[in-house]
């Protein structure tokens, strides 16, 4: 097993280049199977959760081809058969093949997919969304398989907009017959990415980035080169990094657009940001204000950003609150902070309550899941003493290069093995 281990209060100074966003890598390389031969993606993240990806394309007979941050995928010899469990689960985003083999063969047999436990994440969304395009789902126990005679155009209306299932149907209908319509979409910049990823293959999308998209299936998908776009939570992670110890940090490689509603909170409690057109600079300081904080689907404040956002909130002078509105369980590194010293109160699962600032401290904590892992490794680098964190691969999974990036602008921190 391998754990971090921390040494806190070092002033970081220098720059951190964004790679290419984890929730858009993961939702192309599913995508790419509906392409009859091969296509070409670049600024494609190192981090497991893309090899677990190129396992399943791999297993399905398509060729996978990396080189530094490309990969070409060439789906010429790809026979459709059952995803099994051990591949399936190691990540939520394996349920974007069900919506690229039912696109492409009218067939899917896989397990349901894993993923961070931030609450149930059930995928009703996705699944009445295949039924209203002509598909039958079947499910016993873990295992699904959705089958289609012909996949036919609809009106889809999603309950909640949801990322995975506007994904998943904008896959589903990208062949078929007619026309559909996806309304009460979600609007994340991923969304976009992956809706013009596959028009550049031929498909013939409008509206996504809005809440109703449109796709009028066609017969073939070809050859396409595309770029995965910077990764706005890995962005915003280090942006809140530089807020507590920055002397400064610069990061790079981003789209300022894509985190409005952060850089508004940031700038709202008193951090100081340079913005230019691809870059952030952020300088800490100690006296920021409390603020509340509402987590909602794009253009809101991100979820996944909240977790990180609360270590901030430790150092801000009175009362923040941070309100979870997307997920019932996403508080679960609230045990370890509090176990550093910071104050902080739980109310009904979905309210944190924080009084700031408290000094931190080191101390051995737990990253339960991907953003409970960076909250703490935030944690661990401004608190006090040495700070060590086990269940490490929930943060190597999602964030590229996260020790090195690090450790490039004066952090001391480095990985080790325990059993
Ligand atoms: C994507 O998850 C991201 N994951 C999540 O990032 C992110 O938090 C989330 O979008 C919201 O922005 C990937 O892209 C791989 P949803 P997804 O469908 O698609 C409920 C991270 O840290 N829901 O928008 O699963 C669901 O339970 C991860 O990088 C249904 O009820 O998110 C949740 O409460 C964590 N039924 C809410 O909607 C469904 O069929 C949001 O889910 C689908 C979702």
């Amino acid at each position: 097993m391998r754990k971090l281990v921390v040494q806190g209060k070092e002033i970081l100074k220098g720059e951190i280049p964004i790679g290419g966003a984890k929730n858009d890598a993961v939702a192309l390389i599913p995508a790419a199977l509906l392409c009859d031969n091969q296509v070409i993606i670049d600024n494609v993240p190192e981090i497991s959760d893309i090899n677990a990806l190129s396992e399943m394309l791999t297993f399905l007979g398509a060729k996978y081809y990396r080189e530094n941050h490309r990969i070409i995928i060439n789906t010429e010899n790809v026979v459709n058969k059952e995803i099994p469990e051990n591949i399936a689960t190691k990540l939520r985003a394996s349920y974007y093949f069900m919506g690229s083999l039912l696109g492409k063969y009218k067939k899917v047999e896989i397990s349901l997919p894993g993923g961070c436990k931030i609450g149930r994440r059930p995928i009703d969304l996705h699944l009445k969304g295949f039924e209203a395009l002509g598909a039958k789902v079947y499910e016993n126990e873990n295992k699904l398989t959705i089958l289609a005679e012909e996949l036919k155009g609809a009106d889809i209306h999603l309950d909640f907009p949801s990322v995975g299932a506007t994904i998943n149907l904008m896959l589903a209908a990208a062949k078929a017959d007619g026309i559909t319509t996806i309304n009460n979409a979600a609007k994340e910049p991923e969304i976009v990415n992956v809706a013009l990823f596959l028009n550049n293959m031929g498909a013939r999308i409008r509206g996504a980035g809005t809440n109703t998209i449109v796709v009028k299936g066609v017969e073939e998908l070809t050859a396409c080169t595309h770029e995965v776009i910077p990764d706005r939570i890995e962005a915003g992670t280090y942006l809140i990094l530089g807020a507590l110890v920055g002397d400064p940090i610069k990061v790079t490689n981003i789209i300022p657009e894509h985190l409005e509603a952060l850089i508004i909170k940031l700038k709202s409690i008193g951090v100081e940001l340079e913005i230019e057109e691809n870059a952030i600079t952020v300088k800490g300081n100690k006296s920021y204000k409390a603020t509340d904080i509402y987590t909602g689907v794009y253009p809101g404040f991100p979820t996944d950003l909240q977790q990180p956002f609360l270590t901030l909130l430790t150092q801000c002078h009175g009362r923040s609150k941070i309100e979870e509105n997307i997920y019932e369980s996403r508080f679960q590194n609230v045990t370890y902070l509090n176990e550093m010293g910071a104050k902080i109160k739980v109310t009904n699962g979905s309210t944190a309550v924080v009084e700031g600032p408290t000094k931190l401290y080191g101390e051995e904590v737990v990253a339960t899941d991907l953003r409970a892992g960076a909250c703490l490794l935030l944690a661990a680098l401004i608190a006090e003493g040495e700070t060590e964190i086990i269940d490490i691969e929930h943060i190597l999974r999602g964030y590229e290069k996260i020790i090195e990036k690090l450790t490039n602008v004066g952090a001391k921190i480095e990985i080790r093995e325990y059993n």
